[in-house]
Formats: structure tokens, C-alpha cells, sequence
């Protein structure tokens, strides 16, 4: 028999944050979980974190595993805001060794994605090319044409005033400079423009930890395309890791 209730573990550069997920509503079942990220954040010792949350929610069936980083082939590729030992490591073969229930790992921001274009998400029947980006730690993109994820896109490390646009842009540089909203959103909203001039988006989808202050700054926001706060807001990375384990429960 099928799991419905599925373990989603969505690790970042400053939390883990899980839970279990009624994948047939997209909903969690359970309070969102969140532990810090390890520090040095290694495979291992995020991994270890990842089986513990398992063991404590009583979890059953596949598990979904988004991660920071590029993963093709179940590998990461790249590591930009976790310890640099995840590149080259297969984390869901690893956490399958410690837990003995398959494991789905994806990027963090096609997780969220995945969630947003599905049932409840912000982007459902959205046709077109959407573009969800995540605000947190980094900055993470999830591209979709005709609602299909064009996987890893990277759009955080777009060169942007002559470096990163997360190293401009991203929640924590936020934080870290002390900007208030409106001198944030001038720079969200020069990044915007330049995605706009390049994949000429019907509707940008904002995730991330910052998508639940929208309220307080989404007026701000400014681009021809539609914009729109992510209806998961920073569980939507939990839903889509479970929806993508719920998938390959039904291959
Ligand atoms: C990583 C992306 C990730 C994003 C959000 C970026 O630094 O390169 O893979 O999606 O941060 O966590």
C-alpha cells in the first residue's frame, strides 16, 4: 500500500526545517519542525540531523530531500551556502543508509516550486513560463514552461552589479545591511527587471522565509509580470520534497 503521509526535509543554509505531509493535500500533518543546520554543515552531520527529525516524526515510506544545491542524478553538484564537501555527494543514498526507506533528493527552490505549481500552490494551472524564486539564506529559482520544471537553474548566481545577485538581494543580505523594505524591493526589483529581459516570465512566484512578511512589502514589488507570494510560503520546499517522493512511490 501507498504512503499518504510523507516525511519532506528541506535543509538551508541556516535551518533544516521538516515535516510530515498529507500529499494528497498538500498540508502538513504535523507542526513545522526546525533545527538549526549543523555547523560545519557536512553531509554527515546534516544528514544525521535529517535521520533524527525521521526517527522523532514517526516518519514511513520515501522521503524527500531538498537540498542547496544543483542535483542532477540524485549527485550535488554545487554548494554555495552548505559546507563544500556536499559536492559530489549522493545525500539521498546516504540518508537510505542511515533511515533504510528510499530517499528523493532535489534542489530546495524546484522543491518549492513543485509545491506551488500543484493543488493550493500559488502557480496552479498557471500556463506559460513561471519563474518562483526563494529568499533566504541565498537566493533559489525554479523555472517552469506549460507548468514543467526546467530543473537547476540557478538564478541566484546571476551576475548582478557585478557579482552574485544572492550576495545583493537574498533575505539575509537583508538582514545583514539592515535594509528596510523599500531599500530591499529597489534591489528585488532591479533583479526582477533583469530576469524579465531575459526569460520574459508571465508570473513570478516569491518564496522563501521572507515570502510570509509579503504583506509588508509585495506592494513594493514592480515588474510587468504578475507577482505573486508563494501560498506554501517557507513550508513549500517540505510539500514539494514530499511530492516528489510521493512520485517516485508511484513509479
Ligand atoms: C544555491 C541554490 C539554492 C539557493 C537557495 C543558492 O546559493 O546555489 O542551489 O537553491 O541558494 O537555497
Amino acid at each position: 500500500m501507498r504512503d499518504t503521509i510523507l516525511l519532506g526535509l528541506d535543509v538551508g543554509g541556516s535551518s533544516i526545517k521538516a515535516g510530515l505531509v498529507d500529499i494528497e493535500r498538500g498540508t502538513l500533518t504535523t507542526e513545522l519542525r526546525s533545527v538549526r543546520t549543523p555547523a560545519p554543515s557536512t553531509p554527515e552531520a546534516v544528514l544525521r540531523a535529517c535521520a533524527q527529525i525521521d526517527r522523532e516524526l514517526g516518519a514511513t515510506g520515501p522521503v524527500g530531500l531538498a537540498i542547496p544545491s544543483v542535483v542532477q542524478g540524485g549527485i550535488a553538484r554545487t554548494a554555495a551556502n552548505v559546507d563544500k564537501s556536499w559536492i559530489g555527494c549522493a545525500g539521498g543514498v546516504r540518508l537510505t543508509q542511515l533511515i533504510g526507506r528510499p530517499v528523493v533528493s532535489l534542489n530546495d527552490a524546484d522543491a518549492a516550486g513543485v509545491a506551488e505549481m500543484s493543488a493550493g500552490g500559488a502557480g496552479k494551472d498557471v500556463k506559460g513560463v513561471v519563474i518562483l524564486l526563494t529568499f533566504g539564506t541565498g537566493i533559489g529559482s525554479a523555472l517552469f514552461v506549460d507548468a514543467e520544471l526546467v530543473p537547476n537553474t540557478e538564478f541566484g548566481h546571476l551576475e548582478f552589479h557585478g557579482q552574485d545577485a544572492e550576495r545583493t538581494a537574498s533575505a539575509r543580505v537583508r538582514t545583514e545591511e539592515r535594509l528596510d523594505w523599500s531599500s530591499w524591493c529597489a534591489r528585488v526589483n532591479d533583479y526582477l527587471a533583469r530576469l524579465y529581459a531575459l526569460f520574459w516570465p508571465d508570473l513570478f512566484i516569491i518564496g522563501g522565509s521572507i515570502s510570509e512578511d509579503f504583506d509588508q512589502f509585495g506592494r513594493l514589488l514592480d515588474s510587468p509580470a504578475e507577482i505573486r507570494p508563494a501560498a506554501h510560503g517557507a513550508q513549500a520546499g517540505i510539500v514539494g520534497a514530499a511530492f516528489a517522493a510521493a512520485r517516485q512511490q508511484q513509479r
